[in-house]
């Protein structure tokens, strides 16, 4: 079954079902890509910070190359990273992730986070030689007008945000020439961001949901032993024994359902296959509402790098 595609506030469609590749490197990331790709997955998200676009460009080359595919079959998203928030370095990193993703423009340019840090060289979060963070106080406005450019210069086809809070994404609505078309968050059956939702539809911004399985492989700075596992919960399990699927199928359909993008990560073929065969069934208006129900607001993506940024978004 085709993946459905949301329409953007400028027309533009997605598809609303991609793949994540957060902490998907080297062979690992590119036989993901390759399964995806045969198992019919045509949109990638990756980013500056995950260090796998060229693993990524590699594969889609490959494809194109053996006339499998062409560029305008498939999607790519991609994300600025924090230390190149100053507008006239904006395309410098843009730049930097089409060289390696050997593309000409990317589908999907994103604002990794509102938070932006001087680039001093020390570290992934940058601290300054005091040991303090490198904060920069660079309002996520400013940065925008450097999103802009990659759209008017070609070299993306659509752009949005992620990590932003409602305050962030009036402040960019406010001054945007070109509004962003989504808004990447954290957002699963333990932490539905219903509030963040009405407040993006309002603007014509859809919602993509990170973590939508609860992110059972996160990386550690954001474990806690109290959190709980979102594939274990009773509800889920249940409906996944009704509509004979798997939990992690529940939690994507009910995303899907409520139009939100998802891009579940997996770098197992079967997993990989699984996670896109969520078209085939709906769940009822009253299973939806269980689910609302689940809610816990419980955030399990908190980064501590943040505390303290002017722009820090929770
Ligand atoms: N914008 C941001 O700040 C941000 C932050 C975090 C993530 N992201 C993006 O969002 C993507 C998804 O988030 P995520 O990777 O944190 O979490 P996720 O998609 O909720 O969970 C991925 C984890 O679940 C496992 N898994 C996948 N499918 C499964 C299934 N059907 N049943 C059981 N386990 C399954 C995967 O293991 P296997 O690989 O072994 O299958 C992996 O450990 C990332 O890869 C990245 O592209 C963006």
């Amino acid at each position: 079954m085709a993946i459905p595609m949301v329409i953007f506030n400028n027309g533009n469609k997605f598809p609303i079902l991609g793949l994540g590749t957060l902490a998907a490197n080297s062979d690992d990331c590119k036989n993901a890509v390759r399964a995806a790709l045969d198992a019919g997955y045509r949109h990638f998200d990756t980013a500056y910070a995950y260090g796998n676009e060229a693993d990524i460009g590699e594969v889609l080359q490959e494809y194109m190359n053996a006339g499998k595919l062409t560029r305008s079959d498939f999607f790519v998203t991609t994300k600025l990273w924090l230390t190149y928030h100053q507008p006239d370095r904006v395309l410098e990193c843009l730049d930097l992730s089409l060289s390696k993703l050997k593309l000409e423009y990317v589908d999907l340019f994103l604002m990794h986070t509102p938070c932006a840090f001087e680039d001093t060289g020390n570290g992934f979060f940058p601290i300054r030689d005091d040991g303090t963070p490198a904060f920069l106080n660079i309002p996520p406005e400013e940065t925008w007008k450097g999103m802009e450019r990659a759209v008017t210069d070609g070299k993306a086809k659509n752009i949005g945000v992620s990590n932003f809070s409602c305050g962030q994404i009036e402040r960019i609505c406010k001054i945007a020439t070109i509004k962003p078309v989504t808004n990447q968050v954290e957002c699963h059956a333990y932490f539905n961001q219903g509030d963040l939702q009405s407040f993006c539809k309002k603007r014509g911004i859809i919602l993509t949901s990170y973590g939508s399985l609860g992110s059972p492989g996160r990386p550690d700075m954001f474990k806690k032993d109290s959190d709980p596992v979102l594939m274990e919960d009773a509800l889920i399990k249940k409906l996944a024994k009704k509509y004979k699927k798997s939990a992690g199928q529940i939690l994507l359909r009910n995303l899907t359902q409520r139009n939100i993008m998802v891009i579940p990560k997996s770098t197992n073929p079967d997993r990989i296959k699984q996670n896109m065969q969520v078209f085939d069934f709906t769940l009822t208006g009253c299973e939806m509402k269980q689910i609302e129900g689940i809610d816990t607001n419980n955030r399990i993506f908190f980064n501590q790098h943040f505390v303290g940024h002017p722009e820090a978004p929770y």
